[in-house]
């Protein structure tokens, strides 16, 4: 008897500790899928940005991998998802409701282009975005005032292709822009076509109130300048700028912190400190001095890039269209749009009808 009574005792001790062991299982299970959880939430507004990005990596880190992969194969799970499902659309979440007047676009052009670049502008997609866009000139042009008013701007600059005529003209830019009380600043050339719609959608995605500087870079690599100190005294600095030629956006918040370095006179003697041109100088002041990464987007496009390169598919999609010359060829989207390349070399037109269809001038719908 008593030898059967240890044994019971001896299975009772046995299923007891079998069942804590059980127990503390599950509660590591259960534990683990609360962290699970936890990795996956993060999916707040800003999941879009780098900085975002790089938060999420160091949680994972942090959480381990397996909370990071989960959330992965969920994205995946999501991307997969079929088309008209509202969870599959690929739009970025909106943190802003901003509109188009919302923003300062600022034209950068010179007086002998305005027949020949500007005009192009002004029939196609400025005629849409009159409110918001301002044209920074070096001449007097009665024509375009008739046309856009007190928009067009005579900043008095030389109307020299040099280095202080240009930041001269970004200086005017930025004042104009702090003066307009508007949430974005953004900049583009005469020969760039902006898609406001995907613009107000980009900047949709950011607070005006954060620092943000939008746009792409042209090098591979950051700029490497020469900062002159004063006493003779020279120092060396890194920093990536977006290319002014594809247009880039600032947001107010950061704009009002860039004013030491960017407002009145104080422009032309930042740019003449490191001697470089007005885009640059502009990515001197928010990386260098501020301290405040470029976000890239590879939505902005420039002449100096093979515009080739953007798929036909996409090109409603772009923020920033350009179109120039180089070595003798054109340069140019490959759009098969309502006008023919002789009829529409830069083929804004036909971006424009893309877009537009109601335009007066455009051909009827056709299935281009
Ligand atoms: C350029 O000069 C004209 C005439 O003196 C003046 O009215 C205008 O305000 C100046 N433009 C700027 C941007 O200062
Ligand atoms: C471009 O064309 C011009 C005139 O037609 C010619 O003088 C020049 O050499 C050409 N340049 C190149 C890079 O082919």
């Amino acid at each position: 008897m008593l030898k059967n009574n240890g044994k019971k005792t001896a299975v009772c001790l046995l299923s007891t500790a079998a069942l804590s062991l059980l127990l503390l299982l599950l509660v590591a299970v259960h534990q683990r899928v609360h962290r699970v959880d936890e990795g996956t939430r993060g999916e707040g507004p800003e999941s879009g940005d780098a900085a975002a990005k790089t938060e999420e990596l160091d949680a994972a880190a942090k959480k381990g991998f397996s909370a990071y992969f989960s959330k992965l194969s969920r994205g995946r799970r999501e991307a997969e998802k079929p088309a008209g499902s509202p969870l599959s659309s690929a739009e970025p979440p909106r943190v802003e409701d901003i509109s188009a007047n919302d923003i300062f676009i600022a034209v950068k052009t010179t007086k002998k282009f305005h027949q020949s670049r500007l005009n192009l502008l002004l029939d196609t997609w400025i005629s849409r975005n009159m409110q918001q866009t301002y044209i920074f000139t070096d001449g007097e042009d009665e024509e375009l005032k008739k046309k856009i008013g007190s928009h067009a701007i005579n900043t008095n600059c030389s109307a020299a292709h040099s280095r202080q005529a240009l930041s001269c003209k970004m200086a005017v830019e930025y004042d104009k822009f702090i003066e307009s009380g508007k949430k974005w600043f953004c900049h583009v050339d005469d020969d760039n076509y902006v898609n406001v719609r995907t613009l107000v959608k980009l900047l949709s995605q950011y607070q005006h109130t954060q620092d943000m500087y939008i746009g792409k870079p042209s090098l591979d690599r950051p700029i490497e300048a020469t900062e002159r100190l004063g006493d003779n005294k020279m120092k060396s600095v890194n920093f990536w700028f977006a290319t002014g030629g594809a247009g880039f956006c600032v947001s107010r918040g950061l704009a009002l912190k860039m004013s030491p370095w960017a407002s009145g006179g104080h422009f032309m003697n930042t740019a003449e400190k490191i001697r470089l041109p007005d885009d640059c100088t502009i990515g001197y002041i928010i990386e260098s001095v501020l301290g405040v990464p470029l976000t890239r987007s590879n939505l902005f496009h420039s002449h100096l890039e093979n515009l080739q390169q953007v798929s036909r598919t996409e090109i409603h999609k772009q923020v920033t269209l350009s179109y120039g010359m180089f070595e003798n060829k054109s340069n140019i989207i490959n759009l098969k749009g309502a006008f023919s390349v002789e009829e529409d070399t830069s083929r804004f037109k036909s971006v424009h009808c893309l877009l537009y269809p109601d335009t007066p001038w455009c051909p009827p719908q056709v299935a281009f």
